[in-house]
């Protein structure tokens, strides 16, 4: 299977992005399953039910949250509804909307897609590495799901790289957001996990995290309050992960950095042209 996975929208260029480039990229390289993560893709918070309307219509076939699940009050009340939106799984027992799901998609296969958040430098949530362990054992790789792909939204490489150990071998990908900068680590681990530090943002770079340079930059000069944080609104860039699978086994055979755009080197999957 080809997957692709690609890290927080951020705002309007990095929804632009998608709009525009993903539909063209599903198409040429025959792409069997898109997972976005797409907590920052309202004004860089959050996301409202028309984006992510906007978002699976260009081709995702699921998208993804984080710490910024809730910055968009509606959101608690459509993800609901919406079964392709998922939030961070070790939220605590009765918060609204799933962190896990068994995806069709449209080329036939079933993509088990995992939301979990990490625990270093972040909110005190329930353990991540416990509650990805009971959803893919409730469905089992190459058993259940023809792929697996999780999501671990976390600040420390540390606990990224330990998640992407743990699960080595029992799932397609294990790939980091969250810290809207690329890694140069994508690789296939010691058991077939293909893994990623962080996926990247796709968004304006010629900016501080996706955000306005001059705000972020006043507020580390300044310890004052001051105007809400806006998006940079220059031209965004996809950033992400493209992995292709084994039929078989579900694991990975081959990975590659995608980065099209401006400002950041590009790099995409030749083996799929
Ligand atoms: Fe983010
Ligand atoms: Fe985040």
């Amino acid at each position: 299977m080809r997957l692709l996975f690609l890290g927080d929208i951020v705002g309007r260029p990095g929804r632009n992005a998608v709009i525009e480039r993903l539909p063209g990229l599903r198409e040429r390289w025959k792409l069997d399953c898109v997972v976005i993560n797409g907590e920052n893709a309202a004004g860089g918070f959050g996301i409202t039910e028309a984006i992510c309307d906007e978002v699976l219509s260009a081709g995702a076939d699921a998208v993804t949250l984080g710490n910024h699940s809730w910055d968009q009050r509606e959101t608690l009340v459509f993800i609901e509804r919406q079964p392709r939106l998922l939030r961070p799984v070790n939220f605590p027992a009765g918060t609204p909307g799933r962190g896990a799901n068994l995806i069709d998609t449209v080329s036939g296969k079933r993509v088990l897609v995992i939301n979990v958040m990490g625990r270093l430098y972040m909110d005190a949530l329930d353990d991540p590495f416990a509650a990805v362990d009971r959803e893919i054992e409730a469905c089992p790789l190459a058993q259940v799901a023809d792929a697996i792909i999780v999501d671990v939204h976390a600040e420390a490489t540390s606990e990224k790289e330990a998640m992407g150990h743990h699960l080595d071998g029992r799932v397609s990908l294990v790939v980091g957001t969250h810290t809207h900068v690329p890694t140069a680590d994508h690789r296939v681990l010691a058991h077939g996990t293909a893994y990623m530090s962080d996926a990247g943002m796709c968004g304006d770079y010629d900016s501080v995290l996706g955000m306005q340079k001059e705000e972020s930059i006043r507020r580390f000069l300044q310890k004052t309050p001051g105007p809400r944080m806006e998006p940079a609104l220059g031209e965004g860039t996809l950033s992400g992960i493209a992995v292709e699978t084994d039929d078989r086994t579900g694991l990975a055979v081959r990975v590659a950095a995608l980065r099209l755009g401006p400002h950041l080197e590009e790099s995409w999957p030749r083996f799929w042209d």
